[in-house]
């Protein structure tokens, strides 16, 4: 099947490098930097993307200069004492793996909070971004010379450090965004106004850049092919724009991404979660590269190979950004290569890694428990003394559980009591907004196949079955279910149905008004909502001070694009204190005041979820080695019931 990707897996000249094909890993933060440097969490995290065969891995920003870093230590810092010998440890894995690698030089202007005592944000004004809404002071001519000599010292720094190049981060908002886009550019020097004026500090950068680097190192840009946001650049000015940056003849490439974290929509929409279309950018892409001599490349929401080879075909672009595809499966191009492309650990498009990023905290990805752990974990290892392995519940966690006990030479048997697998996942996939996470058991279903478990559905495991097990160790993993509904003044006599979130994922009403009372907080009662959301009047009502309060905001935006447009009524700050017939009399929880949500047929309320857990006891009376998993153990999320399900199986 490498035959099906002769344009993707062919190499290509970016400037004076060859990169071994075309398959991209765009810059990113994994979180797991060391006080600004690559330590050994960093290095293996890159090298196993290098050695999974990407062609060209490029670090998340890292700062310049220390007003403009994004994550407190926890990026590269070009800054940070030592970083130069961290750059040296770098190339050496990642040269040794065959790959190729850039530092993203970055400066944040207005657009991540990071300040501190004597660190105020810089940007070309003193423009608020409609998501942070700090104002950074407006630089002044010698901010810019300090400025551009710090994007040169950093260049010289990877030079130094043996890697292979640079990429001047100028989407987003970032520094040379900053200037380039008259949304944050307000400046009537020579740095603002014209078009001219406001190429400056990035020709500048350009220019410095390169002589630092030198003629045998890689210098792209990252640059948006539209900001997509009023008083902001649009395509046909960035187009423009393309051909001026090329015109330096400085650079090697340009990458083509979209948005400006100067605005709160934009901001999570350059990182699209499910269900965003795939490639949605790569049209942006395809208008530059017809307007400029050196090679483009495109991201966004591409995750699947077919796609990616096709742009390429195309010529829409040189090099295919996936990059979330690498963090669910770093070893998408081996795969590809050797002919296992329907092996693939797909991106569903979770964004949990973006989530925990912004967050400030480690990688984690919601399908691949290894992302970010390749140090800390180590590879499984085949097992010494291979058992006979009973798996009860096939949820997310029984099923990691099942596949890494298989791959690890056991032999598995998987009890699922329903007629299917998956457990909450299989649930969630009902959603429209999380259709996507099908894939993910139609993967783990694949893999267990492959791997001989033998999996036996609709098979709940009894205490009756517990004597007669031929198991020598035993996972249990029998998942959680909805907690039940809070008793509510008037509910016993009210025509008013009350369903769980299951109940309406399985069978949603029509032409009715729904009401979630969202008190279990997470995605799990709007997941069910959203299942209503197409065909019924819906209200959410909880008393957190934004519905979805707890979800990342990158996942937020969208469910509330979504919920709002169809209609959906939001009322966070109450609770619902009593039922009249079919009337809901609730209570702001502030003001106290009473109001009402009328006619309502049907009600979910949501209070999370609580363990199954019946057979743990009967288990351990038997004395049979045994592991309790995920949500069985205490509900919480899925990706941590996979990573439980992934450390139980390399203990057997
Ligand atoms: C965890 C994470 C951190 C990111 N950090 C950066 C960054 O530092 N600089 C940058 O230019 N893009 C960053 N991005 C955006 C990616 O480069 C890329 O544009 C985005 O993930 C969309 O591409 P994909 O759909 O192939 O994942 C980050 C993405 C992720 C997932
Ligand atoms: S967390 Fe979700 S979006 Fe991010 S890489 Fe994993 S599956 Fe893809």
């Amino acid at each position: 099947m490498a035959a099906d990707f002769p344009h993707l897996l062919s190499p290509v000249n970016i400037g004076p490098r060859l990169i071994r094909n075309r398959v991209l890993s765009t810059a990113h933060v994994p979180g797991i930097e060391e006080g600004g440097l690559p330590g050994p969490d960093y290095i293996a995290y890159q090298q196993a993307r290098a050695k999974g065969g990407a062609g060209l891995q490029i670090s998340g920003s890292a700062a310049i200069h220390r007003t403009g870093s994004v994550g407190q230590g926890r990026s590269l810092d070009n800054t940070a004492p030592g970083i130069v010998e961290g750059y040296a440890r770098l190339a050496d894995v990642i040269h040794d793996e065959g790959g190729t690698f850039l530092i993203q030089l970055g400066h944040a202007a207005g657009t991540v909070n990071d300040t501190d005592v004597g660190r105020p944000l810089l940007a070309p004004s003193g423009v608020q971004s409609s998501l942070i809404r700090e104002t950074p002071r407006a630089m002044t001519l010698s901010d810019i010379d300090e400025m551009v000599e710090a994007y040169a010292a950093a260049a010289g720094k990877v030079r130094q450090g043996g890697l292979d190049g640079v990429e001047i981060l100028g989407a987003f908002g970032f520094l040379p965004a900053a200037f380039l886009s008259p949304l944050s550019n307000q400046r009537e020097d020579e740095y603002g106004g014209c078009l001219e004026n406001r190429l400056r500090f990035s020709r500048r950068v350009i220019e410095a850049v390169r002589d630092a680097a030198g003629p045998d190192l890689i210098v792209g840009f990252r640059m948006p092919g539209d900001e997509r946001v009023p008083g902001g650049l649009g395509v046909a000015e960035l187009q423009e724009i393309a051909e001026h940056l090329a015109g330096t003849g400085k650079l090697d490439y340009l990458n083509v991404i979209a948005g400006t974290n100067y605005d709160r929509i934009q901001r999570m929409e350059h990182w699209p979660p499910t269900p965003a279309p795939h490639g949605l950018y790569v049209p942006l892409a395809a208008g530059i590269k017809a307007r400029v001599a050196i090679p483009v490349f495109t991201t966004g929401r591409i995750t699947d190979p077919a796609m990616a080879e096709d742009i390429v075909a195309r010529g829409d672009a040189d090099m295919v950004g996936m990059t979330r595809a690498q963090i669910a499966d770093p070893n998408l191009v081996a795969k590809l290569r050797s002919n296992r492309a329907d092996q693939i650990r797909p991106c569903i498009g979770a964004n949990l890694c973006i989530s925990t990023a912004t967050e400030g905290k480690p990688l984690r990805c919601f399908v691949n428990p290894m992302a970010a752990r390749e140090h800390a974990w180590g590879a499984a290892e085949p097992a010494v003394q291979p058992g006979r392995i009973v798996v009860i519940g096939g949820g997310p966690a029984g099923l990691e559980a099942a596949r890494v006990a298989a791959l690890r030479g056991h032999q598995v048997t998987l009890y699922e009591a329903a007629p299917a697998l998956g457990g909450q996942l299989a649930r969630w996939a009902k959603a429209p907004m999380s259709a996507e996470f099908a894939k993910t058991l139609s993967w783990y279903e694949d893999q267990l196949t492959r791997l001989q478990a033998r999996v036996e559905l609709g098979r709940p495991v009894t205490e009756a079955d517990i004597e007669g097990l031929d198991a020598s160790a035993v996972i249990l993993a029998t998942g959680a279910r909805p907690a039940p509904s809070h008793p509510i003044d008037g509910a016993a006599g009210s025509p008013v149905r009350f369903l769980t979130p299951w109940e309406m994922l399985e069978a949603p009403p029509s032409d009715s008004h729904v009401v979630l009372i969202d008190e279990g907080g997470g995605r799990a009662g709007l997941a069910a909502i959203d299942a209503a959301l197409d065909a019924n009047r819906v209200t959410v009502i909880t008393q957190d001070m934004a519905i979805g309060e707890l979800i990342n905001l990158n996942i937020r935006t969208p469910l509330y694009k979504r919920f709002l447009s169809a209609g959906a009524v939001f009322r966070p700050g109450e609770q619902v204190v009593r039922i009249e017939d079919r009337n809901l009399v609730t209570r702001n929880l502030y003001s106290g005041a009473q109001g009402r949500i009328e006619d309502v047929d049907c009600v979910i309320d949501w209070r999370g979820n609580q363990a199954v857990d019946d057979m743990v006891g009967a288990i351990a009376a038997r004395g049979l080695d045994h592991q309790v998993i995920g949500d069985c153990l205490a509900p919480r999320q899925v990706h941590i019931a996979i990573a439980e399900g992934a450390l139980a199986a390399r203990q057997l």
